[in-house]
């Protein structure tokens, strides 16, 4: 092999592993790593601000029920229809928010703070 070739065999396989190859800090989770997720630290938040256009109290736009405080968020959460409605992709039928899925690291937090234990604070 000339040196020429040999050199651009070398810098593929370098730029190959280094797609490959995930550095550190694509490794971590984005979900928070400080201890367990609560509802008044992280969940309220999301709810506020995505979901009580519609789920405020009384609900509005045809809305089935409030989310409004922890113990509304909370009925949801332990029957299984708040994931499942975030998780539904968009435009698929009670996909929530009807906008938009949110950001997969969002869901992943509401997912996180079910299995944390549904925690206030
Ligand atoms: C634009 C108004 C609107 C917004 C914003 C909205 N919803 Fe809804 N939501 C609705 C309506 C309308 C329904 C009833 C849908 C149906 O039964 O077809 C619904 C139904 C639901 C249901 C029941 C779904 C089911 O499977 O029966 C859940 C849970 C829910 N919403 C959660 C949320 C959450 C969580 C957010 C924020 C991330 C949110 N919604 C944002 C209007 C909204």
């Amino acid at each position: 092999m000339r040196t020429i070739s040999k050199f651009i065999f070398l810098l593929s396989t370098m730029l190959l592993l280094g797609c490959t190859n995930d550095s550190e800090s694509d490794l971590i989770d984005p979900v928070d790593p400080d201890g367990p997720v609560t509802y008044n630290a992280n969940i309220r938040a999301i709810i506020n601000n995505n979901c009580l256009g519609c789920h405020s109290d009384p609900p509005q736009n045809g809305a089935p029920f409030p989310l409004t405080n922890y113990d509304q968020v909370l009925a949801r959460a332990q029957n299984g229809q708040l994931l499942r409605a975030i998780r539904r992709q968009t435009g698929e039928p009670r996909a929530m928010p009807p906008s938009g899925r949110l950001p997969q690291a969002t869901i992943d937090l509401v997912a996180q703070w079910i299995e944390d234990g549904l925690n206030e604070q």
